[in-house]
């Protein structure tokens, strides 16, 4: 495990954002996991800045990204697949085809569930995987619990989430109570895993997540047992450490 620290955010971003640019030049047909939060915001926008000034290309990359809410529909402005159109795909050259993101209004979410496991194994797997992490230590939409899910699956979000994310919804009453999430297994199979925690509110989690012991109870401590990932925190974030 390596840990970049970073005086603030904008850093943060930038390291983050030259992880996934050379990862881009290297291997043009790289299949990225994505994540959605407020924390990757940045790192979107220094990326579409080096895409602008013509560095990169989009066009043969796949993207999967870790969750979408239960029951909100694409238009939805707070869907998952919303943020990231508005945030990332509609101002690069992605092929929109080679874009996944679960369906939170499929009629059957179990086969949802499937057909989106299948989809990253026929693709080859993801190379790179970027994920923030919650406060309660979760990633993706995996949230504490006695056991490791797997693979993608319907979650039920925990109080602590609600009440997070309920900053980008009316009222805490329209925040979704269930997500479609990538498992911890679909996680971990990345060939590489970037985390990026930025603000004291994660500095927390992040102690855990890098010091404490490999539990359920805090999903991102098992990224200690994978061979190849970085976490790159902002002073307030990494304060514990
Ligand atoms: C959300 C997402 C996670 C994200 C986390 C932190 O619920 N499902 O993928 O990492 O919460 O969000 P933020 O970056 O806004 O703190």
């Amino acid at each position: 495990m390596r840990i970049i620290f970073t005086e603030d955010y904008q850093q943060m971003s930038k390291k983050a954002a030259d992880i996934v640019v050379s990862q881009i030049i290297l291997k043009p047909d790289s299949v990225l996991g994505l994540a959605t939060g407020s924390t990757p915001l940045g790192m979107y926008k220094q990326i579409v800045n080096t895409y602008k000034e013509g560095h990169i290309d989009f066009n043969e990359v796949t993207t999967f990204n870790l969750d979408e809410y239960y029951g909100l529909d694409k238009t939805n402005n707070q869907s998952y697949y919303y943020y990231m159109l508005e945030n990332f795909f509609k101002n690069i050259n992605i092929n929109m085809e080679r874009v996944n993101i679960p369906n939170g209004t499929a009629d059957d979410i179990e086969k949802e569930c499937l057909d989106y496991e299948r989809k990253i194994r026929n693709c080859g797997g993801i190379d790179l995987q970027v994920l923030g992490i919650g406060r309660n230590g979760h990633i993706g939409f995996n949230e504490p619990d006695l056991k490791f899910e797997a693979l993608t699956h319907i979650v039920e979000l925990d109080q602590q989430t609600i009440k997070d994310n309920s900053r980008f919804f009316d009222t805490i009453e329209d925040v979704p109570t269930k997500a479609i999430s990538m498992g911890i297994k679909t996680i971990m199979r990345a060939r590489k895993i970037v985390l990026l925690a930025s603000g004291e509110e994660k500095a927390d989690a992040i102690h855990g997540a890098i010091y404490g012991k490999i539990t359920p109870e805090l999903p991102a401590s098992v990224l200690q047992l994978h061979p190849d990932v970085v976490f790159i925190v902002d002073k307030e974030a990494g304060s514990r450490l």
